[in-house]
């Protein structure tokens, strides 16, 4: 799966990107991450991203050109590109992201994320993309963490990313992942008075699924 992230912040997704499981799926090439600067995409000599509202307030706007440069570029302008191709707008007004959302999400081989800034951006760039999703009802001051939240749900359902056996993408096994919240204990045994349940400690497989079961935090979703 490949992402390519639209900001004007691209140092932002350094460390989240360059550790842990993302950086082992990228290395072992399950995942291509392309984060792209939006002033390359400004052509005038300050390589403006952002200007004063057409009939005044408070605030910058996000420019339209810069954005919708920087999608020719990369072959993301909607009627030119392929099927498998979604580009996404993070905004606070979009569709709230949800595990179901990501299922369908994971369908597609390249997604595109712009991330806003300032206090919003010209209308005019939402007709550019696909859909637009919000990461929950707050407002943050860009789109940049939750563009990193979306590449994060998503590489997990791209096959051999997890480190265990098995994909999410198989149905029975996301079922369990979800439902995988039963209590988990490691060494030690006692900590400040608290004990690991004995059942755990038994060997006995079958009781210890049964126990799992009866104490299983299911979320439904
Ligand atoms: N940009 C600012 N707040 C946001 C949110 N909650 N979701 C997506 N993009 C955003």
């Amino acid at each position: 799966m490949r992402f390519d992230i639209l900001t004007i912040f691209p140092k932002i997704f350094q460390s989240y990107f360059d550790d842990s499981i993302i950086k082992r799926a990228q290395n072992k090439k399950l995942v291509t991450i392309k984060i792209h600067d939006l002033r390359d995409g400004a052509k005038d000599k300050h390589r403006a991203t952002d200007d004063r509202p057409y009939g005044g307030g408070p605030g910058m706007v996000m420019k339209v050109e810069p954005i919708y440069n920087t999608l020719k570029k990369i072959g993301a302008v909607k009627s030119k590109k392929a099927a498998s191709h979604r580009v996404i707008l993070l905004t606070p007004q979009g569709n709230t992201l949800t595990q179901k959302t990501v299922k369908r999400l994971s369908k597609y081989k390249i997604i595109t994320l712009i991330c806003g800034r300032y206090e919003g951006f010209d209308e005019r760039v939402r007709s550019l993309v696909d859909e637009q999703i919000s990461i929950g009802d707050y407002v943050l001051t860009g789109g940049e963490l939750p563009a990193m939240v979306v590449v994060d749900t998503l590489a997990r359902f791209v096959p051999g990313v997890l480190g265990h056996d098995g994909s999410v993408k198989d149905e029975s096994f996301s079922k369990s992942l979800q439902t995988l919240e039963y209590p988990q204990y490691t060494r030690p045994e006692i900590f400040r008075r608290k004990r690991v349940p004995p059942i755990l400690l038994s060997g006995n497989h079958q009781l210890i699924s049964e126990w799992r079961k009866k104490h299983q935090r299911t979320k439904h979703r």
